[in-house]
Formats: C-alpha cells, sequence, structure tokens
C-alpha cells in the first residue's frame, strides 16, 4: 500500500456500528413514546423469527489500561457488583412487563447474548449465575443460539468458564492486545503468554466451540518486531477467532484513561499500516481469513460460515452471525436497535442506577430513523459485511448522484473498488478503507474539521 493513498484517506472516520452514527442522532425528536411504539412494532414482528439480541454492558475493571476507549469503571471494590446486578434484573423485568402488556408473543425467544464491558470476569461466577438465572425467568433460548462473553485474561477462572457454559455460552473472547513487554507496560496491563495459554485451554476442555483473542495494532511502542512475536503465540494457541483492532487514539472522550503515554509513543499513520500489513499477511498465512473490518477466523468458526453463507450483520456488538431486528442492550450506556430507532441508556453508573430504581427505563438519548436513513444504513451495512451494495438509480436524486458518483470514482481511480450507476465492488486493495468507503455514503458527516473531535483516525 502506498504512503499517499495513507496520507489520502487517514481522516477521522467512524466505525459504523450504526447508521446514523452516535454523534449525529436527532435527539430533539426522539421520545420514550415512540421509542417504545417501535420496540413493540418489531419485537411482535420477529421474536418468533428470528428471535431477539441482548447485550449487557458490565463495566468494571480491576486495572486501567491506559490505551482503553470502552466505557468502564475501575474499581477494586467488589461491593459494586451486586447492586448493579440488581439494576439490570430491575431493567430486564420493565421491558419483559412492558412488553406482556403491549407486545406479542412472549416470552422473549433469545437467539444472541453478548455480554460485554468493562470486563465481565470483575463479577464472580455466583453474580453472574444471578443475573442469567433473572433474564432466563422471563425468556427462553431459541434452539442452537449464539451466546458469548468478554473475559479478562487475568481473573477468568475456571468456575467462570464453567457457570457461563452452562447457561449456553460457547463463544469467549479474552482481551491479548499485545505481549511484547514494553508495549504492555505502556498500556498498563501486564498479561504474561501463560495467563492466556491458561484461560483458552480451560474454555476448550470445557467445551467452548469458539475462543477468540483480541489483538490491537498501533499501540505506543509497538515494532513489527512485537507484531510478528504477538502473533507467532497466537499462533501456538490457534484461537478460532482474532479480533485485530486498529487503535483507536481518542484522548478527548472524557475519564477514558487514554493518558499513559505520550502522542510520540504512537506509531506514525503509515508504521501503523505496516504492523496491519504485517499482521494481516501472517494471519492469512496461518490460514486465517479475513472477515468485514478487524476480524479474522478459521473456517470453522461461526463468524467464517456466516460470511461464506451471507448471513454476516453488523450492530453495536460489532460482527454477528446473523440479524435480528431488537437488540436490548441492557446496562449502563448499552445500546439498543429496533431497526427503526436506537437508544442508548444513561453513561454514568450512578445516573443509570438511578433511573432505574426508580423504576423509569435509564434513556439518555436517542434516534428515530426516517426511511432514507434505512436505506443509506443498508448500503452502508453491505459494504461492512459483504464488500459490496447496489442500489437502483433512481434512489438517488440527480445532486446526490452527481456528488456520490465523483467520491466513488475517486475510489476508483485509487483502486479500492469497481463501480457502475447501480453497484459497487470492494477490491481486496479497498478492504483497509472500508470506513472511507462508507462515509461516501453518509448523508450526516459535516465537511469539515469539527468530526476530528467525534472519531478515531481510519487508518
Ligand atoms: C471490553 S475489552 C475486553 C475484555 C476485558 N476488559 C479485557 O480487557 O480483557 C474489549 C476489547 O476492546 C479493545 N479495545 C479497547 N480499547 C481500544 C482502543 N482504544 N482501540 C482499539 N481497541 C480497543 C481491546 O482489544 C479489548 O480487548
Ligand atoms: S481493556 Fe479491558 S480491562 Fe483494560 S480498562 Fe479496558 S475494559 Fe478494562
Amino acid at each position: 500500500m502506498t504512503n499517499s493513498l495513507i496520507a489520502k484517506y487517514n481522516v477521522a472516520g467512524p466505525r459504523y456500528t450504526s447508521y446514523p452514527t452516535v454523534p449525529f442522532w436527532n435527539t430533539e425528536d426522539f421520545t420514550e413514546t415512540d421509542w417504545l411504539h417501535r420496540l413493540d412494532t418489531a419485537f411482535t414482528a420477529t421474536n418468533h423469527t428470528t428471535g431477539i439480541s441482548l447485550y449487557i454492558h458490565l463495566p468494571y475493571c480491576e486495572s486501567l489500561c491506559t490505551f482503553c476507549g470502552c466505557n468502564k469503571r475501575i474499581t477494586k471494590n467488589h461491593g459494586v457488583e451486586s447492586p448493579y446486578i440488581d439494576a439490570l434484573l430491575t431493567e430486564w423485568e420493565l421491558y419483559c412487563d412492558w412488553l406482556s402488556r403491549t407486545a406479542g408473543p412472549l416470552p422473549p425467544q433469545i437467539a444472541e447474548l453478548h455480554l460485554g464491558g468493562g470486563t465481565p470476569s470483575f463479577f464472580s461466577p455466583v453474580e453472574l449465575r444471578r443475573l442469567l438465572t433473572g433474564i432466563f425467568r422471563y425468556a427462553d433460548p431459541v434452539d442452537d443460539p449464539d451466546f458469548g462473553w468478554e473475559g479478562h485474561p487475568n481473573n477468568t477462572t475456571q468456575e467462570h468458564l464453567q457457570t457461563l457454559y452452562d447457561f449456553g455460552f460457547r463463544r469467549v473472547s479474552f482481551g491479548v492486545q499485545d505481549y511484547d513487554p514494553v508495549v504492555q507496560r505502556a498500556i498498563h496491563r501486564h498479561q504474561p503468554v501463560a495467563n492466556v495459554e491458561r484461560v483458552t485451554r480451560w474454555a476448550r476442555d470445557i467445551g467452548y466451540t469458539s475462543v477468540s483473542h483480541d489483538l490491537v495494532f498501533g499501540l505506543p511502542f509497538q515494532q513489527i518486531s512485537s507484531i510478528r512475536e504477538t502473533i507467532a503465540q497466537t499462533m501456538l494457541l490457534r484461537p478460532d477467532r482474532i479480533a485485530f483492532y486498529s487503535y483507536a487514539h481518542v484522548p478527548w472522550i472524557k475519564g477514558n484513561g487514554q493518558r499513559g503515554f505520550a502522542d510520540k509513543d504512537l506509531p506514525t499513520a503509515d508504521q501503523k499500516r505496516d504492523l496491519y500489513e504485517t499482521g494481516r499477511a501472517l494471519l492469512e498465512a496461518g490460514g486465517y481469513t479475513e472477515i468485514g473490518m478487524d476480524h479474522f477466523a478459521l473456517p470453522n468458526d461461526s463468524l467464517y460460515k456466516a460470511m461464506q453463507s451471507g448471513t454476516l450483520h453488523r450492530n453495536f456488538m460489532g460482527y454477528a452471525t446473523q440479524r435480528t431486528d431488537v437488540l436490548l442492550g441492557l446496562g449502563a450506556s448499552a445500546i439498543s436497535d429496533v431497526g427503526t430507532a436506537f437508544m442508548q441508556n444513561e453513561k454514568g453508573i450512578e445516573e443509570y442506577l438511578r433511573a432505574v430504581q426508580m423504576g423509569d427505563f435509564p434513556i439518555l438519548r436517542g434516534h428515530l430513523l426516517t426511511e432514507r436513513d434505512e436505506f443509506i444504513r443498508q448500503q452502508i451495512l453491505n459494504i461492512m459485511c459483504r464488500f459490496r451494495t447496489s442500489w437502483a438509480i433512481t434512489d438517488w436524486s440527480e445532486m446526490e448522484w452527481l456528488l456520490l458518483n465523483e467520491k466513488l470514482a475517486d475510489f476508483a481511480v485509487d483502486g479500492l473498488l469497481d463501480y457502475d450507476e447501480t453497484a459497487l465492488w470492494v477490491r481486496p486493495e479497498g478492504k483497509p478503507f472500508l470506513r472511507n468507503i462508507c462515509m461516501a455514503f453518509d448523508q450526516y458527516l459535516p465537511h469539515n474539521e469539527s468530526s476530528k473531535q467525534l472519531f478515531s483516525q481510519t487508518v
């Protein structure tokens, strides 16, 4: 990849886990009544066909990693577990109670369940069991559900793995990031290979069918040699999936802790691209296939199969193996998506707890999608999940097509995609620029410098 392409396309841009992206939600026109009405409609239409998805945000971690962009709270006080689980169960009861009065037919059929964070393994197996017992008091899993969770290799125990396995979890991902001690020191994450090896072995012995490792490129002090070594170690453990994330440097987001190193310690955009290219080549040589953006999988993994069969989907949890039209997010900062509306819960833990204890849905903000939003969203989903999309020429006004055509022509000249009046196909050379290609369709992005403080760099 040439440096001039990197210079040209390395701009601030969204990761498109939603469209419109959160900073462009029309919060003024959003109301709780509309949100609940759209939830009822989507739930009634799909509960007994695809089932629904549930995301549960567990925000606590014992120690701060200075690269982390997740919504988390650092504490060693495990007294926070119980009240937080109580609130999650109350929030779930609020939804089940609402749906039982307005929608049908109950009970919710759970096709997908994801415990994310923060660190789910911060919580004791006893509290996690209490949480899931409460969730399944009002819901049933579908046949062959897709349940996964995020574990920290330093505090995941066999009991955590077994407890969640007993509730149907067959997928677990472990944060690795990088094995180089210099990088680990800079990101404040001391994590020997032995810890990752141990939890990976336990998960397999218990019967998990998809073990995933999270790696990140672009971290402070990271070199080609660290990526090579990290991937060599990873290959020895042969996880079924690997998330190979681009480090998102977003220090302006309050309280995210990205203060443990200086900007000068980070690789340049060209070096970062080299880190990605090195990693990608090693992973592909090792038998992994790149899935959408950021992900690699072995042919036995369900994400690989979903890509092959065309069911791959992208939502707030990242890539999913199938589309469900209701994704309910429980917990502080969690985002829900019912196809025609998005809603984010209160981000602050105290605000979240307070709202739920009052018996209210803990709504912070939301967006009601217009028909146009839904059309553009589908184009972006197609590009992100299938590397191609299509439309009718009449879907665009003359002015819109003129603008889009100009942007697509530019990508085509750079050899990133092919297109005609009704479709586009991303070339392999264009895969590292998927975010940029989606941005050409985005009707909300401002064409000025202001998006710099909203999104990380695309390269
Ligand atoms: C919630 S954490 C995983 C579970 C657990 N907390 C842990 O760290 O092992 C989710 C993953 O997001 C990724 N991540 C966090 N901050 C990131 C950032 N700024 N840029 C890119 N990836 C990031 C890391 O790979 C991390 O493992
Ligand atoms: S990377 Fe994981 S453990 Fe570290 S602060 Fe972020 S969520 Fe917590």
